[in-house]
């Protein structure tokens, strides 16, 4: 601390020594007594400051546009350092984001502004330039509702893998798989289009394995191409089939699956002719018909 301390004095000694040489020689040649910051042009800066310039050629961004006196009025001690350093409201205004507190803290060098650094427990400062994400998280809350945004996107402008936090439903799935059911700010609504059926076997394995060793053409079938869009979702026979058999039948039978057993595992005709002997008749004549 002391050391740090007797270092800028020191500083401080030789700066008030340099100006005074400084200004003592331009001003010979002045008419009127200048001021610090009319003596000082922005290729001086670099003399002593080797730090900000390098930084605003590597990575300036639109603050390489303007010059380090439009940002650095003066210089002390003959201007306090407070009044020296800007703050960024005077150029910047009008936007919600410019309202925010603490712009140093992400964009913690101002001479390469848009290298940012997003803190930890960051949600509100995202949402004055995102607002779908906070919309999806709210409106189906789940378990990744109450984790920050900072939580998962640590880096601004990047997106994290599921896998970082989470095991895969089976050995066999990989991290591109997640987004064909899920949505990483409303994970539990779950949603697909066409799937392999593996993906579903992964938590539904008898359906799975009597799906796949039934003979019946519905074998051939992913299991999204019945159980359509939507987890959950069971479809009716009647949707694809229509009203196969005539009306006298099925005033006799309450469902489908009285004489087909289920659609995973469709039986096979022998085996409806042998339970259902007593009503076979009509099954026949349907066959006949065909
Ligand atoms: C001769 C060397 C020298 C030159 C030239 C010089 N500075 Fe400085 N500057 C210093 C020193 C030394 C300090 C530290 C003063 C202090 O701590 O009170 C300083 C302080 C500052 C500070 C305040 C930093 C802080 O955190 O307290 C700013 C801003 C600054 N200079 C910007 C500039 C700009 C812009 C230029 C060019 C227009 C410039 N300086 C030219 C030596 C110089
Ligand atoms: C867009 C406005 C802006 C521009 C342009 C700018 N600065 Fe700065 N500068 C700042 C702000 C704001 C701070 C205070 C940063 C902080 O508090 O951490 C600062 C801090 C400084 C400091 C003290 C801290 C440090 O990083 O060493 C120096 C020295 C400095 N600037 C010099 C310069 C020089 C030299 C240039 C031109 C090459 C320049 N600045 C251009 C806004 C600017
Ligand atoms: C003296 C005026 C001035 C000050 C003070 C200033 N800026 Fe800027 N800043 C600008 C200008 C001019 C631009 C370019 C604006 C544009 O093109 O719309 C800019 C652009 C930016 C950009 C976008 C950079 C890019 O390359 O797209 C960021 C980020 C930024 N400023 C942050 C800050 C922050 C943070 C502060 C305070 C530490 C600050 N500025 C202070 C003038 C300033
Ligand atoms: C929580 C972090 C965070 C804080 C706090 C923050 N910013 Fe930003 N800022 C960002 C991010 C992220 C971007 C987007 C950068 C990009 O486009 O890649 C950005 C972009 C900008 C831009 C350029 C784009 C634009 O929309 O104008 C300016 C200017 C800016 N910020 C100024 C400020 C000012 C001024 C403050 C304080 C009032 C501030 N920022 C506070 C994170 C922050
Ligand atoms: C000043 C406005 C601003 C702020 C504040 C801001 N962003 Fe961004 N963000 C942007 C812009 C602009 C992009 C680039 C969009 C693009 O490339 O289409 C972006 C991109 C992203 C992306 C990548 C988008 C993609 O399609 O790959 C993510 C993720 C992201 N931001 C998350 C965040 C998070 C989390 C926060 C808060 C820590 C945040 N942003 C704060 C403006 C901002
Ligand atoms: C940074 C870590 C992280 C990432 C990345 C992440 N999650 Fe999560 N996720 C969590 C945490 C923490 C929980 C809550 C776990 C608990 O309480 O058991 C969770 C819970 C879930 C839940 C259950 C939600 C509920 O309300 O029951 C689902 C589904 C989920 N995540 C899917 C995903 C998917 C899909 C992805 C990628 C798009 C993903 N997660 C990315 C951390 C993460
Ligand atoms: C559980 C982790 C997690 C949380 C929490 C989270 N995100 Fe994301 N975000 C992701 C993942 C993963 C993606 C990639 C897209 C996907 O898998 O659906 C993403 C994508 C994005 C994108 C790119 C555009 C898009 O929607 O695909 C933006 C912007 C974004 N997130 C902003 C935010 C903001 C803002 C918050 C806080 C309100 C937030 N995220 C919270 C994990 C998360
Ligand atoms: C074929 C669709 C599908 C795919 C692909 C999928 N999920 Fe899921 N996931 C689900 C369903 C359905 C649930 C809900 C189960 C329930 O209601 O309990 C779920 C639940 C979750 C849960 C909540 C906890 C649990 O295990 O029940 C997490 C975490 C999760 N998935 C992560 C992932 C990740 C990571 C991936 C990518 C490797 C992924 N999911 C791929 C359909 C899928
Ligand atoms: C992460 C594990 C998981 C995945 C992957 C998964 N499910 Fe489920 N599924 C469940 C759970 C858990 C239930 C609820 C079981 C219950 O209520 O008894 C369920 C329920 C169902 C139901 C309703 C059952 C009933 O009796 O009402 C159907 C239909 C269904 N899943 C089909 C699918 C399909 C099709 C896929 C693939 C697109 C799939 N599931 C992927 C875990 C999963
Ligand atoms: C999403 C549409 C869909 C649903 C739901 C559906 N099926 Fe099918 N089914 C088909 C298609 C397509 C075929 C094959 C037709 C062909 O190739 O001639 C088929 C074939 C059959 C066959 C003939 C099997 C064979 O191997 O020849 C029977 C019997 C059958 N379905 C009964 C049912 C019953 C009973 C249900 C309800 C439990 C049902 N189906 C639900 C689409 C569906
Ligand atoms: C041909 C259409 C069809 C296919 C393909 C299909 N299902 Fe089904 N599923 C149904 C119907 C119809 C029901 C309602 C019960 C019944 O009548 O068999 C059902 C019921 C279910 C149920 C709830 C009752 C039970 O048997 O557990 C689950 C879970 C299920 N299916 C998952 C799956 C999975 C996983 C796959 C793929 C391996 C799949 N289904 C393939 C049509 C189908
Ligand atoms: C009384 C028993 C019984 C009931 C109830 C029944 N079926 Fe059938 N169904 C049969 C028999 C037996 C056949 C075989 C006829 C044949 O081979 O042509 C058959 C054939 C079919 C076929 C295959 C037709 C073809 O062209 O190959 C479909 C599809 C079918 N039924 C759907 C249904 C649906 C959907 C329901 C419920 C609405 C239903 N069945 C109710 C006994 C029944």
């Amino acid at each position: 601390m002391e050391g740090k301390q007797c270092v800028r004095v020191l500083i401080f000694i030789s700066l008030v020594s340099f100006f005074a040489v400084f200004f003592s020689i331009t001003a010979v040649s002045a008419a009127q007594q200048p001021t610090a910051q009319q003596q000082l042009t922005n290729a001086d800066c670099v003399k002593c400051h080797a730090g900000p310039p390098a930084d605003i050629a590597a990575n300036g961004g639109k603050h390489a546009t303007i010059t380090c006196q439009d940002c650095h009025v003066g210089h002390p001690p003959a201007v306090p350092r407070e009044k020296v350093i800007p703050s960024c409201s005077e150029c910047h205004g009008g936007k919600p984001h410019y309202e925010l507190k603490g712009c140093l803290s992400c964009h913690r060098n101002p001479h390469t502004p848009l290298v940012i650094t997003v803190g930890s427990n960051v949600t509100d400062p995202c949402l004055t330039c995102h607002s779908q994400e906070i919309k999806q998280l709210t409106e189906h809350k789940s378990k990744h509702t109450s984790l920050y945004c900072s939580t998962c996107h640590p880096v601004h402008g990047k997106v994290p893998q599921c896998l970082q936090c989470h095991k895969p439903h089976s050995s066999e799935m990989v991290q591109a798989d997640c987004n064909k059911c899920h949505k990483a700010h409303m994970p539990t609504v779950v949603a697909y289009g066409d799937v392999p059926s593996k993906d579903c076997g992964a938590c539904h394995k008898r359906a799975f394995e009597l799906l796949t060793g039934s003979k019946a053409k519905h074998r051939t079938f992913n299991c999204s191409f019945c159980h359509q869009a939507k987890h959950k979702m069971i479809p009716e026979c009647e949707g694809c089939h229509g009203t196969p058999h005539p009306a006298g039948i099925m005033a006799k039978f309450t469902k489908c699956g009285d004489c087909h057993h289920t659609a995973h595992d469709l039986n096979n005709w022998t085996s409806v002719m042998q339970k259902e002997t007593p009503q076979t008749e009509t099954p026949k004549k349907e066959r006949k018909k065909k």
